[in-house]
């Protein structure tokens, strides 16, 4: 493995397209990629733009028109699918082969090589994107990213309201700092795709942990005694159809904490990108403790 610890160093200084920039992760991407004197731009659907200081198109990853513009000079892009159905890929799949620049796809780590069929629908996609993304010929980079620890976010009314957090119960996995993945991802954006193996990289955190060990960190990081709360499918359902959630992602949410495995996978491959060990969720909660107060 090359040493991609220090892209700073490094003379390629790629064009970058970043998609998803207004997110958990994508936020903590064009950090760092500005940070590193990195020339990016970003595809954002809102007119509002992402951050001063940053170039943007505004778009929509279902949308080739705006795609075909934004990837004009760019030489990488950081390529996120946030949609339940890969069909709609096809025409951006068919805008990146003929830009062709090099693909650093985000994927998931909950994905089963073996299985013909994924275990729920947002795994599904995944898998589906890395096939079309290899079919295409465009030999991305794939990244599989474990659950991120920013998901946790999702609980701030609740924490903010009192000391119990309900929600479905999900697959115990090694959880991982954004910021980590981020670290990750920046440094092969910035490292000479013949410098780099194709991957999947399995970004993973460095302890495996139960929705309830999240809140019990959250809790020690707020000085608080928070309780964790499985909701029976059903009433999940309810709830997030009330929050205004659209019904296939709920279905989706529910089919995945039914069906999604445990995973008691942790790998270094963290450390091998990004030159730095996996934080830990406990760390993640002192850093984030603000936001939920
Ligand atoms: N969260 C996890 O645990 C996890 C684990 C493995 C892989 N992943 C992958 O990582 C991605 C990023 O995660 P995240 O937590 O940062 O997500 P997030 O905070 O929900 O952000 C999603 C981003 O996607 C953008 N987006 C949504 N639909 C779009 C569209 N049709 N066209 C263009 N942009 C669109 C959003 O832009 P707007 O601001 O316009 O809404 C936002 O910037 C996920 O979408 C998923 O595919 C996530």
């Amino acid at each position: 493995m090359p040493d991609t610890t220090n892209p700073a160093n490094s003379p390629y200084r790629p064009s970058i397209l970043v998609t998803g920039a207004t997110g958990n992760l994508g936020r903590e991407i064009v950090d760092r990629l500005q940070a590193h004197g990195a020339r990016v731009r970003c595809l954002v659907r809102d007119q509002a733009g992402p951050r001063p200081g940053v170039e943007w198109v505004v778009g929509d990853l279902t949308d080739p028109s705006t795609v075909h513009e934004a990837l004009i000079g760019i030489d990488a892009v950081f390529l996120i699918w946030p949609l339940l159905d890969s069909a709609a890929a096809h025409d951006l799949l068919a805008e990146l082969a003929t830009a062709a620049p090099r693909v650093i796809y985000l994927s998931s780590t909950a994905i089963n090589d073996e299985a013909a069929r994924q275990s729920d629908p947002i795994v599904q996609v995944h898998a589906d994107m890395e096939a079309l993304l290899h079919d295409a010929g465009l030999r991305p980079v794939v990244l599989r990213s474990d659950t991120l620890a920013s998901n946790t976010r999702g609980w701030v009314q609740q924490v903010r309201a009192g000391d119990v957090v309900s929600a479905p119960e999900a697959a115990r996995t090694a959880v991982v700092d954004e910021r980590d993945v981020a670290d990750a991802t920046v440094a092969v954006l910035l490292t000479r795709h013949d410098q780099l193996d194709d991957g999947p990289h399995m970004l993973t955190g460095p302890e495996v942990l139960s929705r309830a060990d999240q809140v019990t960190h959250l809790g020690a990081a707020l000085r608080r005694d928070l309780r964790f709360q499985a909701l029976p499918a059903d009433l999940a359902r309810t709830r997030m159809l009330a929050d205004g959630r659209p019904e296939p992602l709920v279905e989706a949410l529910i089919t995945a904490s039914e069906w999604r495995p445990d995973s008691h996978r942790v790998t270094d491959h963290v450390e091998r990108l990004a030159g730095h060990p996996a934080g830990t969720f406990a760390r993640w909660a002192i850093d984030h403790a603000a936001e939920f107060n």
